[in-house]
């Protein structure tokens, strides 16, 4: 199939990975719904799926009888890259002023496409969603549990973001290409729409009901990873939304809230220590006091590092390998800390300078501070001062 002399007006991104199974099919019935009298084009966009998904797509380009006013176009990434970014490519790509986002197994009917071109091209919305969450939509074919994590995700998104938009999620939408022209978009994850909701501003929006099919051939590429990087986004995104006023610049302030949060936390370590070691010790097990405390130390330690990583560092990065690292770290510069404190109270008492209350408040002050120093710099690689 050759490619349009004249410029697309509507371009269709298409990512796949792993879809050969789909995607022939897929393209067929997009022949067969394309918008009247418009130019346009599809760009697949394959990340060298190991089931030979792209050269498919190329045998197929090499035999298909060309139609009026469409092309078909495969672009070839080297790695699995994620869906975002696929999506980001191909818009680069694209020579429509019109772009719609899709997949590539099913779950989003061809049918809908001429539904959501007309809302931008005839009705002129800027964004056009096809939405599974307003009358006339519905899933078919999921577990309760996909279910759920979707309307869970949802609810993050419409609360925590304040977007109104039913389906902030969905994959399959169509906008001018003209909005996101000043944008500066990360496309981390799936969530390629719910960026754009949240960084346009004065923009229209129409959702249109359509039916989400689960996919009858392959499988989900959704992960444990995709679950992360969709709060990292939302984290990232909610950030965004903030005024510039409204976050903190002189860096006294800031070293000084953040010191603040680090003694609430182990203050509020402290408590699990202390009602951990006490409950395994009468309240559920008839544990030896020094193996339940070492259960208490272990969870206060634990409870600390997840509290002061997302509220006092502000670190919503919670990939493994990352994660464990500055678990060990925290957990080392925690100990450290304990020798420290009794070393000082020893230091303190045995110099019969000051009275064993003052030097414990002493002692804990100071390696409190010390295990702050260590893990803002170390831990969670933050400048000292800001
Ligand atoms: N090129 C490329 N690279 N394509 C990818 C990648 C990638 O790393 N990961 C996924 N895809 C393609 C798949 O081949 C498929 O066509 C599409 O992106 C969606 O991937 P699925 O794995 O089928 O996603 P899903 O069905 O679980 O999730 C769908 O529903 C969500 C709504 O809850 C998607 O439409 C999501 O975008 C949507 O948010
Ligand atoms: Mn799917």
């Amino acid at each position: 199939m050759r490619v349009n002399n004249s410029t697309s007006q509507v371009s269709i991104i298409i990512p796949t990975y792993n879809e050969s199974k789909n995607i022939i099919r897929v393209l067929e019935t997009i022949s067969r719904n394309l918008p009247k009298n418009i130019l346009t084009e599809a760009i697949v966009v394959d990340d060298n799926s190991p089931d030979g998904t792209g050269r498919l797509v190329e045998d197929y380009l090499k035999s298909v009888k060309k139609i009026a006013d469409y092309t078909i176009e495969i672009i070839h990434r080297k790695a699995k890259d994620g869906l975002g970014s696929a999506i980001l490519k191909g818009i680069q790509q694209a020579k429509g002023d019109t772009i719609v986002v899709m997949d590539s197994d099913f779950s989003h009917p061809p049918q809908i496409i001429p539904k959501l071109i007309e809302t931008i091209k005839k009705y002129q919305y800027d964004i056009a969603v096809a939405s599974r969450y307003i009358k006339g939509g519905k899933i078919q074919g999921w577990s309760l549990k996909r279910k759920l994590m979707s309307k869970f995700a949802t609810l993050i998104a419409k609360k925590g973001l304040g977007i109104n938009t039913k389906d902030p999620m969905s994959g399959f939408f169509a906008f001018k290409r003209s909005i996101i022209k000043e944008l500066n978009i990360d496309a981390i994850g799936y969530k390629f729409l719910l960026e754009i909701l949240v960084k346009t501003k004065d923009v229209t929006i129409k959702e249109i009901p359509y039916t989400f099919q689960n996919r009858e051939f392959g499988s989900s590429k959704l992960s444990i990873k995709t679950i992360f990087d969709y709060y990292r986004s939302v984290w990232k995104l909610y950030r965004y939304g903030k005024p510039l006023e409204k976050q903190e610049k002189r860096s006294s302030v800031k070293f000084l809230s953040k010191a603040g949060r680090f003694y609430t936390v182990g203050a509020s370590g402290f408590i699990v220590n202390y009602m951990i070691s006490l409950l395994f010790t009468g309240g559920i097990s008839d544990m030896w006091y020094l193996h339940a405390n070492v259960i208490g130390i272990i969870a206060s330690i634990t409870t600390n590092f997840i509290l002061n990583k997302t509220w006092t560092f502000e670190d919503s990065d919670f990939r493994v390998k990352k994660t464990i690292s500055q678990y060990g770290k925290f957990a080392m510069f925690s100990s450290l800390g304990a020798l420290v404190q009794l070393g000082m109270v020893y230091f303190l008492v045995d110099s019969n300078e000051v009275s064993y209350p003052i030097a414990l408040i002493l002692a804990v002050m100071t390696a409190a501070f010390g295990n702050f120093v260590l893990n803002k710099k170390w831990t969670f690689k933050e400048k000292l001062l800001g």
